[in-house]
């Protein structure tokens, strides 16, 4: 029963993305479970012609594996002109993209413009500085409200496209109205009114292309796991912006941890054997909340990076300059607990090296006590202030490093003190973006 899940451990951009494609060469299917297009997976990956750059947004990262067949699952969330164009952007790649290779369930929910314009509008509307949550402008929540809200338009209306104009156009008014009432003229830039004939019209076009791949993703994987593939379940966003479990309200709207898996799939949880737990060398968050462990000045300018390089901390998906800081252990404790973690990946370990000193956070102090687990969950973070247990830097280059014996003294001390005090082992260390950048380390 081979269900492997990659959750990240963070608030997301863990590098799930490139442990996905690496992982992917061993399984048959790759399944994303929850969110949208807020996601961005790179996978690089050196070919003749040197480094190829993939973005994926809302295709499974283990696509970029010819043998492989990507699942969207019921969880998701979708926006059919960003799929569409991701499918051209992959097959423009030299990778096949077919109804074959990509089963859309039935039950996932599509994203429309007027989600997007109340995302935006209501992110616009919310007071400068802690009123902000920072969203990616891309219609996430709206489109969970309406899935709750049970008013949502479920994949499969694509299999009917001119019930599915119908239904988008019957929606857009209603929003249309929303955004009248709420905010009178709207507070974007953009027109005041959505023009829903013009969108119904776009969704039944949408419709027509993609009704082909939808399916009956539940069964197909439940059979599939019962012939012992090798599912690999792979998450977006990260424990930390987990809709019950993170520091709300600063979390999407969706349940990226490994639970979320098995709603988000329409699988059971005794199929589960490994539940992979991705988690930088090192700490970032895009968008508003709390982060105890954040660095400011030269030291996060350090951690980020320029710019220059496509690794860098900018974000994949809106090109926001990411916050860094310090591997918090605290935090990282808890997702492993909540994510029933068996085995940890350590990320971007390389952008560590020349750091004369490494901090790392082992608990939180408040009211001159020391606490190593949160009292009251992650959201109220404001009271905590880190400890910090400083860790020797190394200056040797590791890029090049595939086993732990190929790592200096000081890195390989820095994550055996990271399995110590989690008391997880970690099987795997990125220490470059490639996918052959990667020291096997149990
Ligand atoms: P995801 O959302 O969890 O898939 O992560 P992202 O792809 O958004 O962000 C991770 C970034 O780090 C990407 O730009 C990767 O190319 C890059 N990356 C991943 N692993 C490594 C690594 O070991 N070293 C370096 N330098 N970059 C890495
Ligand atoms: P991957 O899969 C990092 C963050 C946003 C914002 C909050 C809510 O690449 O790790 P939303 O648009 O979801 O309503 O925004 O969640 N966020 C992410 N941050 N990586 C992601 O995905 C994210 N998806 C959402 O920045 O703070
Ligand atoms: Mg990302």
């Amino acid at each position: 029963m081979p269900l492997h899940i990659i959750i990240g451990a963070q608030w997301g951009d863990e590098g799930k993305g490139r442990i996905t494609d690496l992982l992917a060469a061993d399984a048959q299917i790759v399944a994303r479970y929850s969110g949208g297009d807020n996601a961005g997976h790179t996978v690089t990956v050196n070919g003749p012609a040197g480094p190829q750059i993939f973005k994926l947004h809302l295709l499974p990262s283990g696509l970029i594996q010819p043998h492989v067949v990507g699942v969207l699952g019921h969880g998701m969330v979708i926006n059919p002109a960003r799929l569409l164009e991701e499918m051209a952007q992959l097959r423009g790649l030299g990778i096949q993209v077919s109804p074959e290779r990509v089963k859309i369930s039935y039950a996932a929910h599509l994203i429309t413009p007027a989600h997007i314009a109340l995302d935006q509008a209501d992110e616009a509307a919310r007071a400068e500085g802690e009123g902000k949550l920072g969203t990616t402008g891309r219609g996430i929540g709206p489109a969970y409200t309406d899935k709750t809200a049970r008013r949502g338009l479920r994949a499969e209306l694509m299999l009917d496209p001119e019930r599915l104009g119908d239904r988008v156009a019957e929606h857009v008014a209603v929003v249309n109205d929303s955004l009248k009432h709420r905010y009178g003229q709207s507070p974007l830039d953009g027109p005041a009114v959505l023009d829903g004939d013009s969108i119904a019209a776009d969704y039944t076009a949408h419709a027509r292309e993609l009704a082909p791949y939808l399916a009956e993703t539940s069964l197909y994987l439940h059979r599939r796991l019962q012939e012992k593939a090798v599912v690999l379940a792979e998450g977006a966003q990260g424990t930390l912006l987990d809709l019950d479990l993170g520091t709300y309200p600063y979390v999407t709207s969706s349940s990226p941890t490994s639970a979320g898996a098995f709603v988000g799939l329409g699988i059971a949880p005794q199929f589960a054997v490994r539940i992979i737990g991705v988690t930088k060398a090192f700490q970032t968050r895009v968008g508003a909340g709390p982060f105890p462990t954040e660095a400011f000045g030269a030291e996060a300018e350090r951690l980020r990076g320029t710019g220059e390089n496509p690794w860098d901390e900018f974000g994949t998906t809106t090109g926001r300059p990411r916050r860094c800081g310090w591997l918090d252990l605290v935090l990282l404790r808890y997702a492993l607990r909540v994510n029933g973690v068996t085995e940890l990946v350590l990320t971007k370990l390389d952008v560590l090296t020349g750091l004369n000193s490494i901090q790392l956070c082992t608990a939180y102090q408040a009211n001159s006590q020391t606490y190593t687990e949160l009292p009251l969950g992650p959201a109220d973070l404001a009271p905590f202030r880190p400890v910090y247990e400083p860790m020797t830097g190394w200056t040797e280059d590791i890029s090049g490093a595939r086993t732990l014996a190929d790592l200096p003294p000081a890195a390989r001390h820095y994550v055996a003190r990271i399995e110590e005090l989690t008391g997880v082992p970690v099987s795997l260390i990125s220490v470059g973006p490639e996918r052959s950048q990667i020291v096997l380390a149990d």
